[in-house]
């Protein structure tokens, strides 16, 4: 699979739905491609169902789109009989042959089977770089607005609608990092947990992936902050800021249809590989997490507080089972003093909350937190270099395709300043990782930052985790790490 799409709630119902790029007849992208589906109730276990549309032949695909809940029959294609929760409309781009229109297609049994509207598209420009509509309702203006990739000429474009149906250019917004191409726009709002003065509390947030060309290579999210007022997006500033600082973070979506939270997942793979990375387990590529994002100010150097997109897990603990628990607090490491928890039968599923303080030693080392597998003895490693105040992350094992694939790069850094300074004047970090089977992700500063990275083990699963230092005096207190093995 690859981007999320029409990602909704059904309040009747009580669950999300997910669907995504789908390509049914092959393990690679290509046509035709449909838009798979699952559903869950808490974010966590998703069901399986059929594949929910797909093109009318098999030279073309359903690309990239979203759902909205037409509450109020605003297009006229729903009669009475169905309920207004589930007037689902599904928005995407049709691609065919040298051409990508915009389509509608309702579905009257709450988002499993969909009818194609007959009067398609909704939206032509004889563009055949023009996708990925993403449709909000705009509560101010009363009416709906999509946001699309005129993909090749840097372009997010603003339409609006009263039915779904009729379609007007409001503006366009070029920004960020260009790369080669725009695709998966998307305008949500996000609260300002610390907000300034008498600054809202709500902001507008664009997102924009672009692939290939982002500077750690391939694909990448960017986001913007600003106003939004129906028509057109006016960003606060000029500046080009990354959602996540991994290499497997894109094509990110929100979720329609969830109140009081904003919360969305992005696919977590890069188009550099994504076609060839391993699928001996029957599937190839993951989703994030869904996460919940909200705005703070931050202190991201001793002069400045930057508003940052942060983000945490959006889950109900009571969901996991734990199945064992490990933690220590509170202890110096050094070279004769390593942590260590090892999961026996291991699920693959782990978490971690690891705060440490820096000892102000003289002494340049570093430490490593290590995730290592459950069969032989390779292991995942972030890192930290006390000299450079710097996380680093080294993903490389010794499976086949991670030692030969030319863009996998294996290692690469994370700038986070520190978290607080605590009364004796030394620097402390939090980061929250969690590991499942082939994906780690880092969550540092109370999300403040993230990195979301795939891994490919040689042989077994996430197994536990060991914290190690090569330093004979201690250069961190661990404050505290607990990690949990989990299960669903
Ligand atoms: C992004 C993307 C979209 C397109 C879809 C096709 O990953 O290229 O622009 O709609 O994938 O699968």
């Amino acid at each position: 699979m690859n981007d999320p799409n029409g990602l909704f709630y059904d309040e009747y119902e009580e669950q999300y739905h997910l669907y995504y790029q789908y390509n049914p007849n092959d393990t690679v992208w290509g046509q035709p491609l449909y838009w798979g589906h699952a559903t869950s109730e808490d974010l966590l276990e998703w069901h399986h169902h059929d594949p929910a549309i797909g093109p009318d032949h098999d030279d073309e695909g359903i690309f990239s789109g979203s759902i909205v809940v037409d509450f109020n029959n605003t297009s006229g294609l729903f009669d009475d009989s169905i309920r207004p929760e589930q007037r689902v409309v599904a928005i995407y781009t049709n691609n065919i042959p040298g051409l990508q229109t915009q389509d509608i297609a309702i579905s009257t049994d709450g988002g499993y089977t969909f009818d194609k509207y007959e009067a398609n598209p909704v939206l032509n420009v004889n563009s055949s770089q023009f996708r990925d509509p993403k449709v909000i309702w705009h509560e101010e203006s009363q009416k709906w607005v999509m946001t699309l990739a005129k993909s090749q000429e840097y372009k997010i474009q603003i339409y609006t609608s009263p039915d779904l149906k009729n379609w007007e250019l409001g503006s366009n917004f070029t920004g960020g990092y260009l790369g080669y191409q725009y695709e998966c726009p998307g305008l949500f709002k996000a609260k300002v947990e610390n907000p300034k003065g008498n600054e809202t509390d709500e902001k507008w947030i664009m997102v924009l992936a672009i692939n290939p060309g982002s500077p750690l290579g391939g694909s990448i999210n960017e986001y913007f902050i600003g106003d939004f007022d129906g028509e057109t997006f006016t960003p606060m500033d000029h500046a080009s800021r990354f959602m996540d600082t991994g290499k497997d973070f894109y094509a990110f979506q929100a979720f329609n249809n969830v109140r009081n939270s904003t919360i969305g997942l992005a696919w977590a793979s890069n188009w550099q590989y994504a076609n060839k990375v391993p699928d001996d387990d029957g599937y190839r590529s993951t989703m994030s997490s869904v996460r919940e994002y909200t705005l703070r100010y931050v202190s991201t150097n001793p002069e400045t507080e930057q508003l940052i997109l942060c983000q945490k897990p959006f889950w109900n603990d009571d969901s996991l089972n734990v199945v064992d628990e490990y933690s220590v607090e509170d202890v110096a490491l050094n070279k004769s003093c390593s942590i260590k928890t090892s999961f026996e039968n291991s699920t693959g599923l782990l978490d971690f909350d690891f705060e440490f303080s820096l000892n102000n030693t003289a002494d340049a080392d570093t430490f490593e937190l290590r995730i290592f597998s459950s069969k032989g003895d390779e292991a995942i490693k972030l890192g930290f270099d006390v000299t450079n105040n710097q996380y680093y992350l080294n993903r490389h094992t010794s499976n086949f395709f991670q030692r030969t694939n030319q863009f996998f790069q294996e290692r690469w850094s994370t700038y986070v300043e520190p978290l607080g300074i605590t009364d004796s004047g030394k620097n402390t970090y939090q980061v929250y990782g969690v590991v499942d089977k082939s994906i780690l992700e880092l969550y540092f500063n109370n999300g403040a930052y993230t990195s979301t990275n795939t891994f490919f083990l040689e042989k077994g699963v996430p197994g536990g985790v060991e914290l190690v230092t090569d330093s004979s005096i201690s250069i961190i207190t661990v404050d505290y790490l607990k990690v949990r093995e989990l299960s669903l």
